[in-house]
This record gives C-alpha cells, sequence and structure tokens, in this order.
C-alpha cells in the first residue's frame, strides 16, 4: 500500500471514467489545460481517458483537441501546448466494471506507482458503485487515492445514500469529492469574503435589517440533448436541489470559526437543517412550478418541452419558484424567495438582498421609497451592486431616485477568470475539501426538496405553462414589491 501522503501537491493519474462524454470534452480536459498553460500544474500528471466504445481513438483526439481549442478566448494560438497536452491523455477502451477488465487500467497506472490517483466519475450515478467496487477488488484504492463525483447522485434521498453506501465501500469521506460546479464560481467564492472581510454587511446581515432575499438562475437554453436525464429530474432536483440551495447556505449561514473544510460545512448543513419543510398543507401559496411552450429566442422560433423531448404527457417542471424560510435565530421570517428555469428571456444568475425600507419618509416628496439591494450579479457579468437612494440634483427641493454603486469585476481585474472546474480540479489535487459537499449535506438538501415533490404530488399541483423567452409563469407568490425585480425589464 502505498504511504500515506500530506504533500500538498503531488504528481497525480486522472482517471475519468466517461472520458470520452460531453462534461469531460467541455469541462474536465479545458479546465485542466487551462491550469497547464497558467503554469500551476507544476508537477508530473498523466490524465487516463476510460470508454466503453471501440475505435473512437481518432475522433478522441480530434475532439479533445477541438474542445480545448474552443476554451480559449481571444484567438490565441495555443496549438502547440495543445500538443504538449495531448500528449499526456491516454484513452483507454474499459466495457465492464470487472478486475478482469480493469486489468489494462491497473496496468497502466503502475508505470506511475508514486503518483495519487484520483478517479473522475463522469458517468451516470447508477454505474459508481460498481466501477468502486472494481477499483478496490483491483487494488487500485490507496490511502492517498480520491474519488471525484459528478451530480446528480441518485434520483432521491434513498438512491443518493444507497449510492453513498457502495461507494464507501472503496473510499472513505475525506477521499470523495462531490461537485456543485456553482461553488467554483469566482462570484460565488467572492460571497464569502463580502461577507466576511467586511463590517459593514455583516452587522446587518440579519432579520432586523433585510426584508427579503431573492436567488435566481435563469438559463435560456433548453434541456438540449439531456432528456432521458432531465425528464426524470425537472428543474427542482437539477437545479435547486444543489446549486441554489448551496447559494443559500452561502448566503445564510453563520461564520464558520476558520476556512476548513468541515467548518463550512458543519455552518452550511445547520442552515439546511433550519429550512421550513413545504407541506401538501403549504405548498401551493409557497411554490410554482412551469414547463415551457413554443416561443422565440434570440429571434429564433424554438420548440415546446414536450416537442423537445417527444414525450407529450410529460409533467416535469422546466421552471421552479419557491418561498423559503430558515428557522433560526438569525433569519426568522425572512422569505428567500429561489427562482429557476430553462427557455427564459436570458441566462443571468444573481443573489439579491433586499433591505428594509426606511421607517419614516420624512421628506416632502411622498414618492415610494425602494429597498435598499445589494446585488452580485454572478453571471453572465459578475458584478457588485449597492442600491441606494440618492438625491436628484437641482432645484425642486428633495426628489430622489435610486442609483446603483457598482463594481464591476471585469473592470476592476483584468486577468482571466477560471472557470469553475479549473479551480475545483485543483483542489482535488491538493485535497482541499471545502468547496465540495458532505454526505449529511446531500442528504439534508435531498430531504427538502423531496418534501416539496411529495407535496406536490399529494396536491396534484399543476405545471403553469409559460412561453419560452418569457420570464417564467406569473408568479403569484410574489407580493407586489418583492417582485422579481432586477432583469424584469430586459
Ligand atoms: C447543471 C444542470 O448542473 O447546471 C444544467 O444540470 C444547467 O441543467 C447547468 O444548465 C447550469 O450551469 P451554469 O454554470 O451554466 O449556470
Amino acid at each position: 500500500m502505498k504511504k500515506k501522503s500530506t504533500e500538498i501537491f503531488e504528481p497525480f493519474s486522472l482517471v475519468v471514467f466517461g472520458g470520452n462524454g460531453d462534461l469531460a470534452l467541455r469541462k474536465i480536459y479545458p479546465a485542466l489545460f487551462h491550469r497547464f498553460i497558467a503554469g500551476q500544474l507544476v508537477i508530473d500528471f498523466n490524465i487516463i481517458a476510460i470508454t466503453r466504445r471501440d475505435n473512437t481513438e481518432d475522433e478522441f483526439y480530434k475532439e479533445l483537441k477541438h474542445f480545448i481549442q474552443l476554451s480559449i478566448e481571444n484567438d490565441q494560438d495555443v496549438s502547440s501546448d495543445i500538443e504538449r497536452f495531448v500528449l499526456k491523455v491516454k484513452l483507454l477502451v474499459i466495457k465492464e466494471n470487472t478486475v478482469a477488465a480493469y486489468a489494462i487500467l491497473k496496468q497502466h497506472l503502475e508505470q506511475f506507482p508514486t503518483f495519487q490517483n484520483i478517479y473522475y466519475f463522469s458517468t451516470p450515478s447508477s454505474a459508481f458503485g460498481s466501477i468502486s467496487a472494481a477499483l478496490k477488488s483491483s487494488a487500485l484504492v490507496f490511502d492517498n487515492s480520491k474519488v471525484v463525483l459528478e451530480k446528480p447522485l441518485g434520483f432521491g434521498s434513498v438512491s443518493s445514500q444507497q449510492i453513498n453506501d457502495e461507494i464507501t465501500e472503496a473510499f472513505i469521506e475525506k477521499q470523495i469529492y462531490r461537485i456543485d460546479h456553482y461553488l467554483g464560481k469566482e462570484t460565488v467564492q467572492n460571497l464569502m469574503v463580502l461577507r466576511f472581510a467586511n463590517n459593514l454587511f455583516e452587522k446587518s446581515w440579519n432579520r432586523d435589517s433585510i426584508d427579503n432575499i431573492q436567488i435566481t438562475v435563469a438559463e435560456n437554453l433548453g434541456v438540449e440533448n439531456r432528456a432521458g436525464y432531465y425528464d426524470n429530474s425537472g428543474a427542482l432536483l437539477d437545479m435547486v436541489q444543489n446549486h441554489l440551495l448551496q447559494l443559500l447556505c452561502l448566503v445564510a449561514m453563520e461564520p464558520p470559526n476558520v476556512l476548513e473544510a468541515d467548518e463550512l460545512r458543519n455552518e452550511k448543513l445547520k442552515v439546511l437543517n433550519a429550512l421550513r419543510p413545504i407541506t401538501a398543507k403549504t405548498v401551493k401559496e409557497h411554490t410554482v412550478k412551469g414547463q415551457y411552450t413554443r416561443g422565440r429566442i434570440d429571434n429564433k422560433e424554438v420548440s415546446s418541452y414536450l416537442e423537445g423531448i417527444e414525450k407529450y404527457a410529460s409533467k416535469t417542471e422546466t421552471y421552479v419558484a419557491i418561498k423559503a424560510f430558515v428557522d433560526n435565530w438569525r433569519w426568522k421570517d425572512v422569505p428567500f424567495y429561489l427562482r429557476t428555469g430553462k427557455r427564459l428571456k436570458k441566462r443571468y444568475s444573481e443573489i439579491v438582498i433586499n433591505f428594509k425600507k426606511v421607517q419614516h419618509n420624512l421628506f416632502p416628496e411622498k414618492k415610494k421609497m425602494g429597498h435598499n439591494k445589494l446585488i452580485i450579479s454572478i453571471q453572465p457579468d459578475e458584478r457588485i451592486e449597492l442600491v441606494q437612494m440618492t438625491k436628484i440634483p437641482g432645484p425642486g427641493g428633495y426628489r430622489y431616485q435610486p442609483i446603483s454603486l457598482k463594481l464591476d469585476y471585469s473592470d476592476t481585474f483584468k486577468e482571466r477568470f477560471p472557470e469553475a472546474y479549473e479551480r475545483l480540479i485543483m483542489d482535488v489535487i491538493r485535497g482541499n475539501q471545502t468547496l465540495f459537499m458532505r454526505q449529511d449535506e446531500l442528504q439534508a438538501a435531498w430531504k427538502w426538496t423531496e418534501t416539496i415533490s411529495r407535496s406536490w404530488k399529494e396536491s396534484k399541483q399543476a405545471n403553469i405553462l409559460y412561453e419560452a423567452g418569457s420570464m417564467g409563469p406569473i408568479d403569484n407568490i410574489m407580493e407586489q414589491e418583492h417582485e422579481w425585480e432586477t432583469n424584469k425589464e430586459i
């Protein structure tokens, strides 16, 4: 057995199961390539892509180069770097998860006996158990091995726990990296700095000063070629259960004592456990679900969800809005509005903190006073805005209007922003679990979202249809002043 390593940056063999799949080609290899040309991979490494398909070698290397090139901005010429990188990637055909079939992998890995082995499971999660078992039986799991798991981990708390139990036959929790790529986004990490490196906000980050919080992840894409997967998940499991709840945790959690994986995860878990269950009695007034019909996006006709998946009776939701509450000291009765949908007018993700209005308007002009808002734009533009009421210059007394103070990331920081996967994969290599989910977090997130899907079934809540290219169904869970605000006009 290899010696347990305490080194921070060990040479590695990265084995990608589902190695010629979409995620691997679009995200994993380009992410490593960017770290490679940035000079961050100062250690030796090799990558092994595992596929089940025969005779795909030429096609694989062609696609590998194509997707890496696609990830390069500004037409930079990196062709010689691509050639150097591709030499590090080996494609192996393995058709079954058995010791006999893994012999070829073992042989390959044994050429690098001092490297840490990182196994990246980029396959459907139903295969995670058998891959783990085959790796263990092949004596390929060492103390310093790691495993990276892509979502979705099962289709509910039971299947997720079952998959986890299978994986933990081979790996212990300290070796497991459950990816939620939202946690790797620069602006999401900045949320931590904004909250905990600035005294200004922390003092008013609570129910006394905050009226409501809105977390939105809007997409203009449809389900593309993922109908088989998506139709079994819907927006609630595909987006809310992971990305939106992780954002909510970062906004709502207490400051961890130190920035260490378990300290942070303990705080996030407390938030998840404090989410008020949405029951069959409350589900109608606290949630909206919808499905898109035909419409136009960027002046192009797009088909409805049902036409896209060719399954005309599907009741899967492609939009969901939830009014959630975190029942704890800090957040009692402050609504958190979560919204996400496909085929909406525009792709954007943002968090809006709406502060309470001033308690008394002393100005003669009795125009409605808005909320002070802190808007954290996550994508596509990375920006922080502080909206405040400001006097309109000139005569006419105290006339006022809301004005934004803007910190535009791209104006302030000129360097390239790494993709989420770059940060996350480097963290796996270095053994830093801070940005990865622990099993108990995942179970708590399942528990809350499953109560919602169960309540939808029990109360027979139907989808509201919305036109592709719109901003989603009429959101009747919102009171007038809490309307889905910042991007409504675009
Ligand atoms: C994935 C979901 O996790 O996140 C997709 O499965 C979704 O349905 C995607 O499109 C959104 O990620 P991003 O980074 O483009 O906002």
